[in-house]
Formats: structure tokens, sequence, C-alpha cells
């Protein structure tokens, strides 16, 4: 049997194929706009992520035995906001994770309503990206359009949708709403009543390795699939790519180097950052995660490559960096505002530190040290609540970087495992169909069988050393000219 693990991501789609036995069939990748139309405001069109993803379900099998698919669930980009009307038309272009535009109403969330109710509720507080603030912005700038919200839904549940017909969602990306309960696993009351929502407006809640419905027989003829494909809930992507690094159970650590960069940590219990820096979510284990979020991490770098230096050859700009941990040049790297820990949609990127003898390399290595060393902020904070980080896995496009690996692991000072492909979202989607079809008897079973390391970073002390006193500095920008957001 095989079974599909569908990646939404924020420039593409990923689509991966799996073999019961866990080996990858195949991997296809279609990408699709993302707007800002204003500055802060990020936007996608959940049409294109349709479109992309039947063109991209069609290709990933097209020399494969589309009778043996079992079926399909997700890793989709997080807290993105899809609303549907009475005839099931988008009402608006999604909201997406990385918007700044709710700073007026995360300030009223945390400091009205208050980050004490807030966390008592949801066991989190605003963030100007989660679902919940950006219903508050469209209920005070859009009136009219909030009023023809019929269904609220997230970025992959909206293709669950299209694919099975229901209006489904899974606890873990539910969690990144703040409309959700996450140690009880259901919708808050309270949370409805701020954001004038009414249950029925919310999507049904699954378990991530849950059977949501079978494939709509019209999709099925599109596709040229059986009838039979069964349509699994899935998760949020960092918590897919958790699955899909092996991060289950008690204490292990990912980090996603994507469009953002996360820090991921599992717990086999319900458990709450008492200042809220990193985000309490239900995990697709059928357990509990603690999370930070940072809003530009690969994409940081692709900015630099692409629209800066102008070049998309990122092995050759990077074999130019010989100096790790003496370049005298940092990067912040707040190009969409920061989420975790700062919690600052203003927040702006910027490099400080450079002289006449400042080279390109320089620049390119800041980029790579700023995110490393934003990923640092998060896991201090999970350092302070007690939380022992011996080791991390590693996955997402910028995992494809030896040397951004190589920084990673000394910027933390812990081992990163490389595991045999970064396609973390995608195959933790693939390894959830294959539960949720009963091959394995839970996620964790599957994702510690299936999963491989295959190599290890070991940081070097004199370099820890090095990056230690770099980090040191680092951590004083921020405060230092915030002022000027
Ligand atoms: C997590 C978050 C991002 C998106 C990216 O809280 O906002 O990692 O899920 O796709």
């Amino acid at each position: 049997m095989y079974f599909i693990g569908v990646d939404l991501g924020t420039s593409a789609v990923k689509l991966l194929l799996m073999e019961e036995n866990g080996r990858i069939a195949n991997v296809v990748s279609k990408e699709y706009p993302l707007s800002f139309p204003h500055p802060g405001w990020s936007e996608q069109s959940p049409e294109d992520w349709w479109k992309q993803s039947v063109a991209g379900l069609k290709e990933l099998t097209k020399d494969f035995d589309r009778t043996k698919i079992g079926g399909i669930s997700f890793g989709g980009q997080m807290h993105g906001l899809v609303v549907l009307d009475e005839n099931d038309n988008v009402i608006r272009p999604a909201i997406l994770w990385n918007d700044g535009r709710t700073g007026k109403e995360v300030d009223y969330l945390n400091n009205v309503i208050g980050k004490d109710k807030l966390s008592a509720y949801t066991a989190n507080i605003a963030f100007a990206g989660f679902t919940a603030p950006k219903l508050l912005w469209m209920k005070e700038n859009e009136p009219e359009l909030f009023a023809k919200i019929v269904k609220i839904m997230l970025p992959k549940d909206y293709l669950a949708y299209r694919l099975s017909g229901v209006h489904c969602t899974d606890v873990s990306d539910a969690s990144g709403m703040l409309l959700f309960d996450v140690k009880n696993k259901c919708w808050s009351k309270e949370m409805m009543e701020i954001c004038s929502v009414r249950e029925d407006q919310l999507a049904k809640i699954f378990e991530s390795y849950d059977v949501v419905g079978t494939i709509l027989p019209e999709v099925a003829k599109e596709l040229d699939f059986p009838e039979t494909v069964k349509i699994i809930a899935g998760a949020g992507d960092n918590a897919a790519a958790a699955i899909g690094t092996a991060t289950v159970g008690d204490g292990k650590c990912n980090i996603s180097l994507g469009t953002s960069g996360t820090i991921f940590i599992s717990s086999k219990n319900f458990c709450v950052d008492s200042n809220n820096a990193l985000h309490a979510f239900a995990h697709a284990d059928g357990h509990y995660h603690l999370m930070g979020c940072m809003l530009s991490a690969a994409s940081c770098n692709k900015w630099w490559m692409g629209d800066i230096i102008g070049t998309n050859d990122y092995a050759t700009e990077q074999g130019k960096i010989t100096k790790l941990g003496e370049n005298n040049v940092f990067f912040l790297p707040y190009l969409m505002g920061e989420r975790s820990p700062h919690n600052n949609p203003d927040a702006r990127a910027m490099f400080i530190g450079m002289s006449m003898d400042t080279t390109r390399a320089d620049m390119t290595q800041a980029v790579l040290e700023g995110v490393a060393f934003g990923i640092r902020d998060s896991f201090e904070v999970a350092r302070s609540l007690g939380i022992k980080i011996e080791k991390t896995k590693i996955c997402g496009g910028g995992a494809k970087s030896p040397l951004w690996k190589k920084i990673m692991a000394n910027v933390l000072g812990i081992p990163v495992e490389v595991i045999e492909s970064e396609e973390g979202p995608g195959y933790g989607g693939a390894v959830l169909a294959a539960v949720g079809c009963g091959v394995y008897a839970s996620v964790e079973e599957a994702a510690t069988k299936l999963v491989k390391v295959v190599g290890t970073e070991v940081p070097d002390p004199a370099l820890v050393a090095k990056y230690e006193e770099r980090y040191n500095k680092f951590k004083k920008l921020y405060p230092t000219v915030k002022e000027l957001f």
C-alpha cells in the first residue's frame, strides 16, 4: 500500500508518496504565490492550494499503481484563517501565520481580556499570527464579510474538506487558533464568546491520526484514485515534522528550518510555559508539546540570496564562509516581525557591525548565524523552565545545508541528528496516514520504526565557546533597538 503526505507550506505544497515500509517512493513540489498587500500582511489563495495539490497528487502518483493508495494525510502551515460562506465559497484570501496586521487585537486580548484568562482558557496567550485575533480583525474591519462566515478552517483542513467533504481539524493545528482548550482538547466556550463565533462555525476535532472520511467520488474520479482512499486528519506542519523526525514521547527535540524556524519539544504530559513565551500545544502523537517559533528562518537566507545578492547558488556562497565563530557582523532575523520570544509584529531585520573590510561572505554567514541565534532564544526559554535538551533532530529546507547544521549544533552546544530525509511534515503526514489506515498500532511505534538517523553534527567545544560569546552580544541587540520599531 502507498500513503500520501501533503505538506501545505508557505511557498509550495510538497507531496510525498510513502510505501508501507516507510520508503519514500516519490516527492513532488508545486509552488504558489504569496502576497503582501500591505507591509506586514501576508495572504494566500486557498484555491491556489487546492489547484496545486490536485496537480501535485496527479504528478506524484502517475508512475505508480494508484489502486494501492490507502490514505492521504497532511502537515499544514498553521494558524491561517480560511473562511467559507453558505455556498462553500472562500470569502477572502487566507490570512497567514506570518501576518502582522492584528497588533491592536492582540493588545486587546492580552491586556484587556488578560493573559491569565487566555492562558486558563487555551494554555496560550495571543500572538499576531494566531487565528482568534484575525477573526476580531475581520469583525472590526470587514464586518459585512465577517457576517457571511459559515465555516472557519485552517489551511490544511481546507484541503481535507475539498477531498472528503468533512469540516474537520486536528488537535495540534486547532491548538494554534487560540480558540481551543488545549488541555481538555475541546473548543473554548469563553474564547468563542470573546471572538463572536459559534461552535457550528468551527470544525469537528480529531486526533491527528484519526480517519475523518473517505475521498469524495468526484475527486477520486478526477485523480484516478480508488474511491476507498481514506482521508486522515493530519497535523500542523510542526507537529507533522516532529512525527517525520520521530520527535515523539517525552523530552525529544526537533528544529525546523523552513520559511519559519521552530524548536519543538515533545511531552507525554500537558505542560505550559508560565510566561507563555513558548506555545503549549497538543501533539500529533496523542500527547502534547512546547514550541518556540521564529517567523523568518530559511526565508531570511532566501531573501538575502535571491532578492539581495541575486543568486540561487547557495553552495557556492556558503563555500566562501571560512571563519565560523569569528564574524563581526550580526543579523537580526525579524523580516516579518518576530513571534518567539519577543512577540512583536513590528520588529524588523537589521545588519549590525559592518566595517570597510566586511565581505559578502561575512554577511551571508551573519544571516545563517542570526537565525541560529533566534532559535537559541527559544532554546534558552525552554532551559529556563528546567527542560533538559541533550540533542535535537533537524528538518526543513535549511537542513539541506551542512554548514547551517554545523552552525546550529555549535550555537546550541548540542548534537544535531541528521535524518535520512529532511521532508519532515510531508513524511509525518504519510506516517499519520499509515497509522490511520491501521498499518501501525500507534504514531510513536510508526515514527520510531520508520525514521532513521543517518549522521550527527557534533559540537566542537572551541567553536561552542566562540558562539557563546557571540550569542551573549546578539541577545543584547533586540532590547537595544526595539524602541526604533
Ligand atoms: C508555527 C508557525 C509556523 C507555520 C509555518 O506556530 O506559525 O511554523 O506553521 O508553516
